[in-house]
């Protein structure tokens, strides 16, 4: 990958963690997210945006891929949802998504690169309370099939749908041990994610030459598996 990847999302979680493994293999990051990052490097270029507000103009002409990596974990009551509860949900997640792939689309295409979007396997799974944000990635696995199509060959569109994975999003689920302990037990492989085991599919979806249109699970065995 010659030219930089625009990671958004890149000061936490798993957006940073993609962002560090790029640029421990030598590759230039632009990185984008709301609030200042606590690290540097000679090949990132942070900035302080959000999402909603990328434009064009501030892209380099040329892209070697794309992650967006902003996203929500909401869970309610379906009767306690709000309108703006699915809206906003819907903005983070599909919305501005769009809007940073439309203004990258020539970038994109220039540099034949790769997008990484993300889903949850909340999608492909029912679970109760997540109606909000299943609705929202089943908006981005929509997005990531279409997209795919109309893009090919030149530029390949993936998604990952992670399970419970340890970021900041999810310490209100993991924030103490009994709760962390019964939702790795729910995992076939008795553990949750750990950031890097993301990151490293990421990567493997920027870099890889003949995937495009798939929604990879990376779930601990919770996609496919029953094993009591
Ligand atoms: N963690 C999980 O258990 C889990 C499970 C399933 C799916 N996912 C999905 O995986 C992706 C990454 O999740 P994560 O857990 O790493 O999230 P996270 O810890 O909340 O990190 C999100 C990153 O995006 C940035 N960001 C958020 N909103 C933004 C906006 N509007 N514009 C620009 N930057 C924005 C944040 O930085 P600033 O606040 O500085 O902007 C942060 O760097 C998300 O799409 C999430 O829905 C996560």
């Amino acid at each position: 990958m010659q030219h930089p990847i625009l990671v958004v999302g890149h000061r936490q979680g798993i957006g940073r963690a993609i962002t560090e493994h790029l640029l421990q293999q030598g590759h230039s990051v632009l990185g984008i997210s709301r609030q200042a990052v606590d690290f540097s490097h000679p090949n990132l270029d942070s900035r302080l945006s959000a999402a909603a507000d990328v434009r064009t103009e501030d892209l380099p002409e040329v892209l070697s891929g794309v992650v967006y990596a902003p996203g929500s974990i909401n869970l309610k009551p379906f009767r306690g949802l709000k309108p703006a509860d699915f809206q906003a949900d819907f903005q983070q997640n599909a919305l501005d998504a769009v809007h940073v792939l439309q203004c990258a689309e020539k970038a994109l295409k220039a540099g034949h690169g790769a997008v990484v979007l993300f889903s949850t396997v909340a999608v492909s799974q029912g679970m109760p309370f997540h109606a909000s944000v299943a609705m929202a990635k089943g908006a981005v696995e929509g997005l990531t099939r279409s997209l795919a199509a109309e893009w090919a060959p030149n530029v390949r569109v993936n998604a990952i749908a992670p399970s419970l994975t340890d970021t900041p999003l999810a310490n209100k689920l993991l924030g103490n041990e009994a709760r962390a302990q019964a939702a790795a037990e729910r995992h076939p492989l008795k553990r949750v994610g750990h950031v890097d085991d993301i990151a490293e599919v990421a990567i493997m979806l920027l870099q890889s030459n003949w995937i495009s249109g798939e929604v990879l699970g990376v779930n601990g065995g919770m996609g496919r598996l029953r094993i009591s």
